[in-house]
C-alpha cells in the first residue's frame, strides 16, 4: 500500500527548491557582466521557476477544494479541444527547449459541463510528463475522439516508456520509476491527475512500450458530467429560493 501524502513537506519541498534556484540566479545577475544571451537564459530559467512556484500553489488549492469541497466543483459547459489547445500553449516553451513538437488531431466535440481548473491542470501534468520522458526532436500527438457519449484525450509521446511492473504503481503517490528518476520530480503529478479525473467522474489509462513510448488516455463521461451539473444547478436554485422565502 502506499504511504500517504504529507502535504506540508511536499509544498516545503516544491516550493523551496524553485526558489533557491531563482535566488542563486539572481545573485548571478548581480555579480556578474553577462552576455545579453546569457541573461536571456537565467530571464528564461527564472520564469519558469516562477512558473513552477505558481503551479505547485495551484495543485495545493485544486487538491483541497477536491477533498474538502468536492460537491462545489465550479462547472462551466467548455470546448475541450479550446482547453487542449490552451495547456499545449502554456507548456509550448517547455517543450521547445527540448525540440519536442506537439502535434494536436482534434475531433470537433460538443461542449460539455467541465471544471476547468481541474482538467486543464490533470491534463497539463500528463503533458509535462510527455514532455520530460521524451528524447529530444520527438513528437507528441494529443488527440481528441468522442465515442457513445464518452470524450477519449488521447497523450502519445516516444519516450523512455515503462514495463507492466512500473505501469503499475505510477499513480500511486511518491512513485518514480528508478531508470528516469534523475529527472526532477516528485511521483506526484499522476497521483493528483487521476484523484482530478476521479472528481470528474472520469478516468485515465495508460499503455506503454519500454523504449518506445507511453500513451495516456483521458475518459470523461459526458452523461456524468451533465448529471453533476444539473445536481448543482438545483441546489443553487433550491438555496435561492430558501433566501427568498427569508
Ligand atoms: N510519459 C511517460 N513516459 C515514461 N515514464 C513516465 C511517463 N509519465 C510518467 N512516467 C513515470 O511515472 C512516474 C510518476 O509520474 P508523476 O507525474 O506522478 O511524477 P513525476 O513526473 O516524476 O514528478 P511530478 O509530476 O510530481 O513533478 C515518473 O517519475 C516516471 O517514472
Ligand atoms: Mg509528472
Amino acid at each position: 500500500m502506499s504511504e500517504p501524502v504529507d502535504w506540508t513537506n511536499w509544498l516545503n519541498h516544491e516550493l523551496k527548491t524553485p526558489l533557491n534556484r531563482m535566488e542563486s540566479l539572481i545573485l548571478s545577475l548581480k555579480k556578474s557582466k553577462l552576455s545579453g544571451f546569457s541573461e536571456q537564459k537565467i530571464m528564461m530559467s527564472l520564469m519558469s521557476s516562477l512558473e513552477e512556484c505558481r503551479s505547485t500553489i495551484d495543485s495545493l488549492f485544486l487538491f483541497n477544494k477536491i477533498q474538502v469541497d468536492n460537491i462545489h466543483l465550479k462547472l462551466n459547459h467548455y470546448d475541450i479541444n479550446t482547453l487542449v489547445t490552451q495547456v499545449c500553449q502554456d507548456l509550448d516553451l517547455v517543450a521547445e527547449a527540448k525540440h519536442v513538437k506537439f502535434i494536436i488531431e482534434a475531433e470537433p466535440l460538443f461542449l460539455i459541463p467541465l471544471d476547468e481548473q481541474l482538467f486543464k491542470r490533470a491534463l497539463s501534468n500528463i503533458i509535462t510528463n510527455a514532455v520530460k520522458f521524451s528524447p529530444n526532436d520527438s513528437k507528441i500527438l494529443i488527440s481528441t475522439e468522442s465515442i457513445n457519449r464518452k470524450f477519449y484525450i488521447q497523450v502519445a509521446d516516444q519516450g523512455v516508456g515503462m514495463d507492466e511492473n512500473e505501469l503499475n504503481k505510477i499513480f500511486d503517490p511518491y512513485y518514480r520509476v528508478e531508470q528516469s528518476s534523475y529527472i526532477p520530480g516528485t511521483g506526484l503529478g499522476l497521483f493528483i491527475a487521476k484523484s482530478f479525473m476521479k472528481s470528474l467522474n472520469g478516468r485515465i489509462s495508460v499503455d506503454s512500450v519500454k523504449g518506445a513510448g507511453t500513451t495516456f488516455t483521458m475518459i470523461l463521461d459526458v452523461d456524468a458530467l451533465e448529471k453533476i451539473n444539473q445536481l448543482n444547478e438545483e441546489k443553487i436554485d433550491s438555496s435561492l429560493k430558501g433566501e427568498h422565502a427569508l
